[in-house]
């Protein structure tokens, strides 16, 4: 059986342990006894599903992959191997998608936020992949015999340098087998915070949807050249909007999953009247409470699966070897340097990273369901129609939890909403295109 969240279901172990040791502190042996118990279990169920995804081999013809159109094999020349880039590599999911990948045969492009950073990481990324090549000789044998990375700059909310990379990278790689964009760079900022390089936007709209935006925009042609994929590394945050839009008291309500949500147009107003930069940021998202900061992420995070939508509904009539999908996922509670903000108090950061140890993925763990969308049959990333009997009109690109097609289950209703997710898509591009 499947089942989705499974470090959260971890966290809430690791929570229950603790209140129940806490319970039984009288009985000091029971209480040591039970908590390595709960940590063991929680580890385990944190831990999650393991990537099911491999990258196909003409020596594998019953793989469960053969539907790929991605078969590798070691005589390929440079330009007829997969070409993966994947940003924000430089630690967390990131790095660890990008090691599988570059393990896996593809040659990999990475991105980091300077030059002198993506240069190293492109080789910790290649050290690694090469080490793991040679700990399973066999398993590569059918695959090219190089690991190939290259790492350059790419900061998402400096539009720039989103338009230089995707200037190098179509000089350099435009005549490649470009397959897969992984849309990973992102992160959450505890405050009201804007860009420094676009001040009158807001930080997670500006980062983790803009600046993606545009990339994607830039490198579609050539993804659409090759029959590529998006994916796009959302979060089970994206169900925080309808805090501020529905006026729920808690962050964590659940919507009607799987049914159709009408936002009417009520997200694009919100994300209108906040960015307008720090003195003039109105509306339910500009409240500077920590409340408001997880769902401005979480709005974010939804724009990322409005993204993949309107990606995948744009190619649902393409010509198949030009037709470009695209899926959004959750990567799971990872103990990444996501929540930096904790770095504002020293020694936080990694009391967060020791005890998540525990009871969240770890950064590898994390990178499972990436990889999986990254390398999965091409059928897996088919659209999905939200209950049983709606038609063409409401189909979306899937969304992935622990290496499994999720939408019915956990998207949340706002998830399904086509239409504004269109209007969001086009209110977003105007303004990289003027950027
Ligand atoms: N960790 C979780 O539990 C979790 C859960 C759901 C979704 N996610 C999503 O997973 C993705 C990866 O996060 P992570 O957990 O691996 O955290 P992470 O370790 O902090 O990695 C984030 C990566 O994004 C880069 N980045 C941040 N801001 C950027 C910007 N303005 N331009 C370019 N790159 C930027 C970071 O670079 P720097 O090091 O230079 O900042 C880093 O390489 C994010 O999209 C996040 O929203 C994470």
């Amino acid at each position: 059986m499947k089942v989705g969240y499974k470090s959260e279901y971890g966290a809430v172990g690791f929570a229950a342990a603790t209140t129940g040791a806490l319970l039984l502190v009288r009985q000091l042996k029971v209480a040591l006894a039970a908590i390595p118990v709960w940590a063991i279990l929680s580890r385990l169920i944190a831990r999650g599903s393991t990537n099911r995804a491999r990258a196909v081999t003409v020596g594998s013809p019953k793989d469960a992959q053969s539907k790929a159109r991605v078969v590798l094999h070691k005589d390929m020349t440079l330009k007829e191997r997969p070409l993966a880039v994947v940003t924000g590599t430089n630690s967390g999911i990131g790095y660890y998608t990008a090691v599988g990948l570059a393990v896996e045969g593809y040659v990999t492009v990475i991105t980091c936020r300077s030059r002198e950073l993506a240069y190293k990481t492109a080789s910790r990324i290649r050290t690694e992949a090469e080490k793991r090549r040679r700990a399973h000789p066999a398993k590569y044998a059918n695959y090219p015999e190089t690991v190939v990375v290259e790492g350059e700059v790419l900061e998402c909310d400096n539009f720039k340098t989103v338009r230089a990379f995707a200037k190098w990278f179509t000089e350099k790689y435009g005549n490649h087998n470009f397959q897969v964009l992984v849309n990973n760079a992102g992160g959450m900022v505890d405050s009201l915070k804007f860009s420094k390089h676009a001040p009158t936007l807001e930080h997670h709209t500006a980062v983790n949807f803009l600046g993606p935006l545009l990339l994607t925009d830039l490198l579609l042609p050539l993804l659409e050249k090759n029959g590529g994929r998006v994916v796009n590394v959302s979060s089970a945050a994206h169900r925080l909007p309808q805090y501020t839009l529905d006026g729920a008291k808690s962050l964590f309500i659940d919507g009607k999953v799987g049914a159709v949500g009408l936002v009417k147009g009520r997200l694009l107003e919100t994300l209108k009247q906040l960015n307008q930069g720090d003195t003039k940021a109105a509306g339910p998202l500009a409240v500077r409470d920590v409340g408001t900061a997880f769902a401005r992420y979480g709005t974010s995070k939804l724009l990322n699966i409005y993204h993949a939508h309107v990606i995948a509904r744009r190619y649902l009539k393409a010509e198949e070897a030009h037709r470009v999908y695209a899926c959004s996922l959750h990567p799971g509670c990872v103990a990444s340097n996501f929540p930096n903000y904790l770095n504002a108090v020293p020694g936080l950061m990694t009391i967060y990273q020791t005890l998540g140890t525990l009871f969240l993925k770890t950064n590898e763990e994390g990178a499972q369901t990436t990889l999986h969308c990254a390398l999965c049959p091409r059928e897996e990333l088919e659209l999905v129609v939200p209950v049983k009997g709606s038609g063409e009109e409401t189909k979306v690109s899937p969304y992935f939890v622990e290496c499994a097609d999720k939408s019915t289950v956990s998207l949340l209703s706002y998830g399904w909403d086509v239409k504004e997710a269109e209007a969001i898509i086009d209110w977003g591009r105007k303004i990289v295109e003027k950027a």
